[in-house]
């Protein structure tokens, strides 16, 4: 190999106070491993000798301890952006002590190519190959990778000897070009691919290699329990009924799912259908249900634009690669999560709310209006853009003293426009056709929890008039009796 070996602290010398930086990954699947620990050591360094030393991080979405955790406690970062997932980060958002900033998956490196966005000074990118022509393979995630070294000034390697290169054969590398001259992103099925299984960039870019050999160290989900086993049978059974009356056609659009234990417990019961048919997954991240469907044969083909298996199923992966190859195609998320393409194919989507509001408007990042959880991540790509767009969330919280359903969300991420059906564990309100009035009483009647059916009832009727019955000064009486006494029943007390 002709570049440059580095340490991690001599690749952290390179980064420069104020410089924007681009680093892969989404979830840890394909995130780089030790070079922004070394960041956030430098950044310690500096402020301990009294000098300024941040930087504008942008990565593919949610990212490990070692890179949101570790720079956000480090006070390393200006700004961060998009979706995020990290305990600690997000403590420091909701200080606030960090700008961050929330986008759309499917737009981070399109606004930067536009120039919406500040310019990547580095990019730090996993890769498990690089040839001295500067060709470079991906490991596990594509997420912005390709982007970020295709505007990058330079680019700094983490390359991981863990993975095999033979994962690039999993790889379709595409990336669109700029309006005016843009053309159609021609994918039809999930399958098709359209680009190149590496990447070629400039081998002057590349100012440094820092080699690893570690596992990208996924943590296994929160095993499933009643409550999200219900909601994944009720979005089931509605699937199922929808199939059979012929609204879904015969051969099954393909599924995207959201991330968390109720989009887990969705995937798990879609492969226990005997009525739906093997289907395909368009979708930017797939974790171990995903992986279980391929093997059972359920999930007959899988576009992502992760991996996020936990190692066991990792390592079986990788060592039936030649029997899973043909069946996984790895995207770009700007690919994965395109509204084009999700639209042309017919995407069933499957997305994860906080709160969700009588009317149909959906909330799944922030609690109380205020306090950041998460972020979007891609679940407004999908949910407009999908043929049905189905919302889910168990219908209380914090032992029963939070509804999920509330007469008004104190944040929309989802207008009621791009939610067509809402699961709780009570059952399924399919929203289509419904004027604000009647989507109230399917939301009240068939998802609510029958403790808040009688105080969200009485919220409607407080407004006989107008087109949607909202009460200015009643709408957040849910939330602020939850403040004010740690119970949203008590909004009885206050309407
Ligand atoms: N009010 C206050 N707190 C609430 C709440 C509400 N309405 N609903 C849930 N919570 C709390 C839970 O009690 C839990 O608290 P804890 O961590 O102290 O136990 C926490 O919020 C998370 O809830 P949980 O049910 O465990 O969430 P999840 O793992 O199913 O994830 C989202 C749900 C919405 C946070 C997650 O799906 C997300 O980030 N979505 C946005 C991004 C997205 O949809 N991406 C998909 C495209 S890939």
């Amino acid at each position: 190999m002709k570049f440059t070996r580095l340490t991690p602290d001599e690749a952290a010398e390179l980064i420069q106070n104020g410089e924007t930086v681009g680093i892969s990954g989404l979830t840890p699947a394909g995130a780089v491993k030790v070079v922004p620990g070394a960041i956030a050591r430098k950044a310690e360094a500096e402020h301990a000798a009294g000098r300024e030393f941040k930087i504008a991080l942008f990565t593919g979405g949610s990212n490990t301890q070692e890179v949101d955790g570790a720079l956000s406690n480090a006070h390393a970062l200006i700004s961060r952006t998009p979706f995020q997932s990290n305990p600690d980060m997000r403590g420091h958002i909701n200080v606030p002590d960090l700008h961050y900033y929330d986008q759309h998956l499917s737009v981070v490196t399109q606004n930067m190519r536009y120039g919406h966005l500040p310019k990547i000074k580095t990019a730090i990118v996993e890769v498990c190959d690089v040839t001295d022509d500067g060709e470079l393979t991906f490991t596990t995630g594509a997420n912005n990778a390709a982007g970020f070294c295709m505007l990058a000034d330079r680019i700094i390697l983490e390359l991981n000897t863990y993975h095999s290169p033979k994962i690039r054969e999993i790889h379709d590398i595409y990336l669109p070009q700029d309006y005016t001259e843009r053309k159609a992103i021609e994918i039809y099925r999930p399958w098709d691919r359209i680009g190149t299984k590496t990447l070629k960039v400039d081998p002057k870019k590349i100012v440094g290699v820092v080699e690893t050999h570690l596992p990208d160290g996924v943590k296994p989900f929160k095993p499933g329990n009643e409550t999200t086993d219900r909601i994944g049978r009720n979005i089931v059974a509605f699937l199922e009924h929808e199939y059979q009356i012929g609204r879904i056609p015969k051969e099954f659009p393909p599924l995207q799912s959201g991330i968390g234990n109720v989009a887990n417990a969705v995937l798990a019961a879609m492969g226990e259908s005997h009525i739906l048919p093997p289907f395909s997954m368009y979708t930017e991240v797939a974790q171990d249900t995903v992986f279980q469907l391929l093997k059972s044969g359920r999930c007959t083909f899988l576009s992502s634009t992760t991996i996020t298996f936990t190692e066991p199923l990792m390592t079986e992966f990788l060592e039936n690669f030649d029997h899973y190859k043909d069946r996984i195609l790895l995207r770009p998320t700007e690919i994965t999560n395109n509204p084009e393409v999700i639209r042309r194919m017919g995407v069933i989507s499957m997305n994860t709310a906080l709160e969700l509001d009588i009317f149909g408007h959906v909330n799944s990042s922030h609690l109380f209006g205020s306090k950041m959880v998460n972020g979007i991540g891609g679940a407004c790509d999908f949910a407009r853009a999908s043929s049905l767009s189905i919302f889910s969330c168990p219908s209380v919280a914090k032992e029963g003293t939070i509804s999920a359903i509330v007469p008004m969300v104190t944040h929309v991420d989802q207008p009621e426009h791009d939610v067509d059906v809402i699961a709780t564990e009570q059952g399924v309100a399919d929203l289509r056709g419904l004027d604000p009035r009647q989507r109230a009483e399917a939301i009240i009647e068939r998802c609510a929890h029958p403790d808040y059916r009688p105080l969200l009832h009485r919220y409607v009727e407080l407004t006989p008039a107008g087109h949607i019955p909202h009460n200015l000064e009643h709408c957040f009486d849910f939330h602020k009796a939850y403040q004010k006494t740690g119970d949203m029943h008590n909004a009885a007390d206050l309407m």
